[in-house]
């Protein structure tokens, strides 16, 4: 018997995704309020086996029970108010799976809502955009149900694939799944805003568009590639009416909100995420440039394009390894048992951050037992150490050529301040003991005592 999925909402990612299911050769039933575009995505469909409602009540009844159903609406109040019809719509053991990118204690809040009702919740994060939808994305599942093993089969048949498996990850905990996908789109913020700063590095160092996109093209054949640098590579050499796109987009960098809400979440845990939060400053930054009277400029860099590699290379594996050790924490606070090398295969393939470094890091694991900090990994140390020289050296003459790099200097600090023998923080605890008694711990005491200052 052919399995059926009912998806609401048939906008960009839902269309996409629902064509993936429809190719897999499982019945897709949608829901959307325009007649128009259901008809549209069904002609889309080569295999017959699309139909759609615009009447909720109808969409639902014409789903056969345990239901499966995907909402793919935009997060927040879109899909709340969904949720909450759909909810006196179900029937016990019916299972919903919020697709959207939601914000994970949103997918907790929904998650503990269906309890209530005896429906099952999945929060599932989708990454890969329009393209990673239709042919492969990677999917994050956030649950505390079971999940029947007909949806498993109907989730991985339409997912990602890696030399590990399904690029489909599935956490203990309603927004788990949605907590993965927000530390991805940190990550995916931080690397982006890399690769902009080492095009500026280039920019800076007179090389023209096709130099720099050879320059992003070569890091391939090292198997030093990404998603994120391919694209990079093609969208530096585009030309329209024999101009380059890129020298004609404004410099002013948007977002929805989702490396926000990773910077937010880490505040909240009191947990450094130095490389993300200052890739979300650097977007909010460029809405702030040229205010004074006087614009500076940068001056000419000479820039050895293998220590710009091995730089790359380090504030990419720095930020990867701040987000793992958050993922860790906050595993460890929730009582999650989060498995990395399983975070790690989930984003191997489909997803914006898929990269040959992800590859590596992966096999790494290999080696180890699953509770295994990625701090605990000597190798890991130790590619982070071989590339030191060179991306001291990239800071050292961006500097002087007043290039600011502030994911790359971010990434070098942060592997400096978490395995340097001195810390000055010594200097903050006794200035806060000196005009607000606030107290201090002597080395090798844990009592916090307030010492004679005058
Ligand atoms: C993905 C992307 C995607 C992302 C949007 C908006 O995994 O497919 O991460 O989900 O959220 O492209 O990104 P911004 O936050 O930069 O607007």
């Amino acid at each position: 018997m052919s399995e059926t999925i009912g998806i609401v909402g048939i906008g960009v990612m839902g269309k996409n995704i629902a064509l993936n299911f429809s190719d897999n050769d499982i019945n897709v039933v949608v829901f959307n309020k325009s007649k128009n575009k259901i008809s549209d995505l069904i002609h889309e469909g080569s295999k017959k086996n699309i139909s759609g409602f615009t009447n909720l009540d109808e969409f639902v009844k014409n789903i056969e029970s345990p239901r499966n159903i995907l909402l793919m609406v935009p997060s927040g109040e879109a899909t709340n108010s969904v949720a909450e019809e759909l909810l006196d719509l179900l029937d016990h053991d019916d299972i919903l799976i919020d697709g959207g990118n939601s914000f994970y204690k949103d997918s907790l809040e929904l998650g503990n809502k269906c309890k209530k009702k005896k429906i099952r919740f999945v929060g599932m994060g989708v990454s890969g955009g329009e393209t990673g939808a239709r042919n492969g994305p990677a999917l994050m599942l956030g649950t505390d149900d079971s999940i029947p093993e007909n949806l498993l089969s109907m989730i991985k048949s339409i997912s990602a694939k890696s030399n590990y498996g399904d690029c489909v990850g599935i956490y203990k905990g309603y927004g788990t799944g949605h907590f993965i996908k927000m530390l991805h789109n940190g990550i995916e913020y931080a690397e982006m805003q890399i690769l902009a700063e080492s095009y500026s590095v280039l920019k800076s160092s007179n090389l023209s568009n096709v130099e720099i996109s050879n320059f992003f093209k070569s890091l391939k054949e090292k198997n030093q590639s990404s998603y994120l640098i391919e694209i990079s590579s093609e969208i530096i050499k585009k030309k329209a009416n024999n101009e380059y796109l890129i020298d004609n987009i404004k410099p002013v960098a948007n977002n929805k909100g989702t490396g926000k809400l990773t910077v937010e979440t880490s505040l909240e845990y009191n947990f450094p995420l130095p490389s993300i939060y200052d890739a979300f400053n650097a977007r909010v930054e460029s809405h702030f440039q040229k205010i004074w009277p006087k614009v500076t400029h940068s001056k000419n860099l000479n820039i050895d394009l293998n220590k710009l590699e091995n730089t790359i290379y380090f504030a990419r594996l720095s930020t990867l390894i701040q987000g793992i050790l958050f993922i860790e924490h906050f595993s460890n606070k929730e009582s999650l048992e989060i498995q990395i090398s399983e975070v790690l295969q989930n984003w191997l393939s489909g997803c914006i951050i898929r990269s040959d470094l992800l590859k590596e890091i992966r096999e790494i694991y290999d080696e180890f037992s699953t509770n295994t900090s990625i701090v605990e990994i000597e190798e890991i140390q130790n590619q982070l150490e071989e590339k030191l020289d060179d991306i001291k050296t990239t800071i050292n003459e961006s500097v002087k050529s007043q290039v600011p790099l502030p994911v790359i200097f971010s990434s070098y600090n942060w592997y400096i301040n978490s395995s340097n023998n001195f810390n000055p923080s010594s200097l903050i605890q006794a200035q806060r003991d000196f005009f607000g008694a606030h107290m201090v711990q002597l080395l090798n005491e844990d009592e916090f005592i307030h010492l004679d200052w005058v």
